[in-house]
């Protein structure tokens, strides 16, 4: 299937659709052609005055957030943070009604989101509980049907840690060239000690992977993420996000974010959190109210307790927020589990003195 465009698989209507013809915008004009206001009013503080539209892609950006992750320009699209490009991905090739998606639970839940709200199917196949987490690519592979369009592989996987091997990933998108496109989430990779697969997508035709700078930069709050992939895949994604939708302000405090000095400082907070993880993870193994802790290549940690309910009233009464999964949740092998986030050497410290008091006192 080496001939494979990339485009077979994108929704007819996406295809077709008209790009929306944003308004001209060159410096040194007299710009009439945009209804903006003539003046800014107000504290601006972009060097772009904010009467005015950002641009209709963030191209500026896209170029800076091309370096930092040494692709090139056209490999890349960037979006408010990779949840939108999980969104694109699924509006622009999964026809509603008809087309399914394949996640890999337990896994990140706004992949099932987006296709629900999309009204598409989704195929599980459940990572294996009872051995880590591991995948099985024959099952992948298996389940993917006729209109199958995407498969969601999440490395290292949220909530559980843990990595898929990079030869299974490769393995999966090979043998579904044509059929679907394989998407790895990999927004925790930076705290991994395996290296990212960006540089498989000039080899893959149907691979994108998935970035964001909200965790490992510290830049939840600005939205920024990006698709990897080939450029036709990426201009497909580009059709369906809306024009504008980078705001000024953010875009300015990303390019900022990314200047040697800033990136150093994300890169010492980086260590710090992995520095941090194994120690708190070191910590959990040895309290009696932990039943498993799993092995993490995130920013976080999975734990099982004996008795979680009392666990997190403890914590809640120390003020401390895990996100707990309880034995109502459905995703499988999960039951009695919490995804503790790494936080700071204090916070942690917090978290472990809960759970020691916790521990002494039942
Ligand atoms: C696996 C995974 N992918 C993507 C995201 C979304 O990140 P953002 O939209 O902030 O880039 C998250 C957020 O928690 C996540 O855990």
């Amino acid at each position: 299937m080496s001939n494979f465009s990339g485009n077979e698989l994108v929704r007819p209507e996406i295809l077709n659709l008209k790009s929306y013809r944003a308004a001209e915008q060159r410096a040194d004009t007299i710009r009439l052609n945009a209804n903006e206001a003539p003046v800014a009013t107000g504290s601006a503080d972009s060097q772009q005055g904010l009467n005015r539209y950002p641009d209709v892609r963030p191209f500026t950006l896209q170029a800076a957030l091309a370096d930092l992750f040494e692709v090139k320009a056209a490999n890349l699209v960037a979006t408010r943070g990779s949840s939108e490009a999980i969104d694109a991905l699924v509006r622009a090739y999964c026809r509603a009604y008809q087309d399914s998606l394949i996640t890999t639970p337990p896994t990140f839940e706004m992949y099932r989101f987006y296709a629900d709200v999309q009204g598409v199917d989704v195929i599980e196949v459940p990572l294996n509980a009872d051995s880590d987490f591991t995948l099985d690519p024959d099952a992948v592979v298996s389940n993917c049907r006729e209109y199958t369009k995407l498969v969601f592989l999440c490395s290292p996987n949220n909530p559980t840690g843990t990595q898929l091997p990079r030869g299974d990933i490769l393995d999966i998108a090979h043998r579904l060239q044509g059929r679907a496109i394989v998407v790895v989430d990999e927004a925790y990779i930076e705290f991994a000690a395996s290296e990212s697969m960006i540089d498989s997508v000039d080899a893959v035709p149907n691979l994108v992977v998935l970035r964001t700078l909200s965790k490992a930069h510290a830049l939840a709050g600005a939205r920024c993420g990006v698709a990897i992939a080939n450029p036709v895949i990426v201009e497909t994604i580009g059709r369906v996000l809306p024009p504008y939708s980078f705001p000024t302000p953010v875009i300015d405090a990303v390019l900022a974010k990314l200047s040697k000095d800033q990136l150093q400082q994300s890169n010492a907070s980086l260590t710090a959190t992995i520095a941090e993880r194994d120690r708190v993870s070191a910590a959990l193994d040895n309290l009696p109210s932990v039943a498993k802790v799993w092995p993490s290549e995130a920013n976080f940690i999975l734990a099982r307790f004996y008795d979680l309910d009392s666990v997190q009233q403890s914590l809640q009464e120390n003020r401390i927020l895990i996100r707990t999964f309880g034995n109502r949740e459905p995703a499988e092998g999960l039951h009695d589990c919490a995804r503790i986030t790494i936080g700071s050497a204090h916070e942690n410290d917090a978290l472990l003195n809960a759970l020691s008091t916790h521990a002494r006192e039942n």
